[in-house]
């Protein structure tokens, strides 16, 4: 009994290690106070765009190097429109120590883990995300990428 838990477990684990992929990113022109290094989306079979489900978890965890430290440390997810940064309703400036390892430490590497269901309602489309971590204290030390992803039903 106790077995079979454990290897439907085991399956479980690798089918969402397998979804979830490197995508590509870029850097912020604001942010140049840490240095990102790997961004993972769940799912993503495009790393240059991933396709997300709405109505569906999707997962997003990256690698980053601040060059501050900080323990009030905010976070955000916007979508970088041609008209500026509009933020998303579910994550706008929360605390960010709920999803990664606080304080933060300059030169010390650290890793943010957000997963979301995405609402229905949200519009179809190919969308620029901008993720953002910030010292509450100091806007300037911050961590910033962008990514594109695609949202539909
Ligand atoms: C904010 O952080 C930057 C970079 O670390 C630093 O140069 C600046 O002095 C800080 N500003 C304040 C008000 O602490």
């Amino acid at each position: 009994m106790s077995t079979n838990i454990f290897l439907i477990f085991a399956v479980l684990s690798t089918v969402s290690v397998a979804l979830a992929k490197v995508a590509n990113f870029k850097k912020c022109d604001e942010g140049d106070m840490c240095d990102v290094s790997q961004v993972r989306i769940e799912p993503c079979s495009n790393p240059k765009k991933c396709l997300l489900k709405k109505g569906a978890t999707s997962a997003i965890s990256f690698d980053y190097t601040p060059k501050f430290s900080s323990d009030k440390v905010l976070t955000g997810l916007f979508w970088a429109s041609d008209a500026g940064d509009v933020p998303f309703p579910d994550l706008e400036k929360a605390n960010a120590c709920e999803f990664t390892t606080c304080p933060l430490e300059a030169e010390k590497q650290n890793r943010l883990d957000y997963s979301l269901v995405l609402g229905k309602k949200l519009p179809n489309g190919i969308f620029e995300i901008k993720w953002k971590i910030w010292n509450e204290d100091n806007t300037t030390e911050n961590c910033c990428f962008v990514a594109k992803i695609e949202l539909r039903k």
